[in-house]
């Protein structure tokens, strides 16, 4: 099988690009800013996704069986006005005309989604819950995930995105502050189920092997967790100084887009239907700990 990674370059697509790599596919991966991995195996294209043009381009030239879609615009502040032009075209509109292009061509198009499409109010959250997105971030990925459903997608609905990676924002900030003795206030009442970037790509290979779009899935961490939780875990792990974490609540900080408090989503779908549910943060950090050592404290 020949898979076109879209976003290949980022947390989650550059783990797709060394399983399917891993696991005998073909596999081309695009890049725009963030050069690709070195030891990659992958044939890698730089352009921008978004352009209709490119879109087209890209699928005549390498002809994939699949496309995983790994891309959006994932600063979730700066849609609310800085960055609110681009990312609706990334995040709303991009998705559904790739679907539509693949689904023209018979080619399976998987793409991914946020558990912010949801106001927290009444978790947990499955498949069949109604959205209520409270930022424009939000609004953009559910546009985006319905156009794509649609049009026949395979959709997975995933949260706080983390590895032994440097890209991975929330671990890295605590991680830094922490390493530098800077204490830090985190929030208790913004709760998520962490997922490990490497499940999800695992999740998104073997969902494009076995299933047929239009369909849904919530492919998280089968644990919900305040943000605290999970920084205690984070810092325990790595045998990093636990009281410089303070708990505090996000109504203290002026978020510039509004986050939903206990987004936690059930995973029983996913179970389901591929038998594999991500890694729960605490066994996950743990799995990965020496890793995690090495690339932050080495
Ligand atoms: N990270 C999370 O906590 C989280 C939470 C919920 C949902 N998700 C979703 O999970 C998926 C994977 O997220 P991630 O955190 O792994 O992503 P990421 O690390 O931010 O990587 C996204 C990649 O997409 C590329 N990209 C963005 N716009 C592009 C465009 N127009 N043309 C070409 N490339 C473009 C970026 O390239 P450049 O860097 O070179 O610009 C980047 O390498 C996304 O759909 C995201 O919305 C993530």
């Amino acid at each position: 099988m020949r898979i076109l990674v879209l976003g290949g370059a980022g947390l989650t697509g550059s783990k797709v690009v060394s399983e399917a790599s891993r696991k005998g596919y073909e596999v081309y991966a695009t890049y725009r800013n963030t050069p690709p991995p070195p030891s990659s195996k992958a044939v890698w294209i730089r352009t921008d996704v978004d352009e209709p043009e490119s879109i087209r381009k890209l699928l005549d030239e390498v002809k994939p069986d699949a496309v995983i879609d790994m891309h959006a615009f994932n600063k979730v502040d700066d849609c609310e006005d800085v960055g609110k032009e681009q990312c609706w075209k990334t995040n709303a509109v991009s998705p559904g005309l790739w679907a539509k292009e693949c689904s023209r061509r018979g080619v399976k198009y998987l793409t991914v989604s946020t558990d912010f499409v949801f106001d927290g109010e009444n978790p947990p959250y499955s498949e069949d819950s109604i959205p209520r997105p409270l930022s424009q971030y939000a609004v953009s990925k559910l546009v985006g995930e319905q156009r794509a459903l649609l049009e026949g997608a395979i959709v997975l609905r995933t949260a706080v995105v983390y590895d032994a990676d440097k890209r991975s924002k929330f671990p890295g900030w605590v991680i830094r502050n922490v390493m530098e003795g800077k204490r830090i206030g985190v929030f208790v009442d913004q709760w998520n189920n962490p997922t490990l970037a490497r499940d999800l790509a695992h999740a998104s290979i073997l969902a494009i092997e076995e299933l047929k779009g239009p369909i849904l899935l919530h492919a998280v961490g089968r644990e919900c967790a305040s943000r605290y939780s999970f920084a205690m875990e984070i810092v325990r792990v790595l045998g990093l100084d636990e009281d410089l974490l303070e708990a505090t609540c996000s109504c203290r900080v002026n978020q510039k887009a509004k986050r939903p408090h206990k987004a936690c989503l059930k995973t029983t779908k996913i179970e389901d239907v591929l038998g594999f549910v991500p890694r729960g943060y605490r066994e996950a950090l743990r799995d990965v700990s020496s890793e995690l050592k090495e690339v932050w404290m080495s």
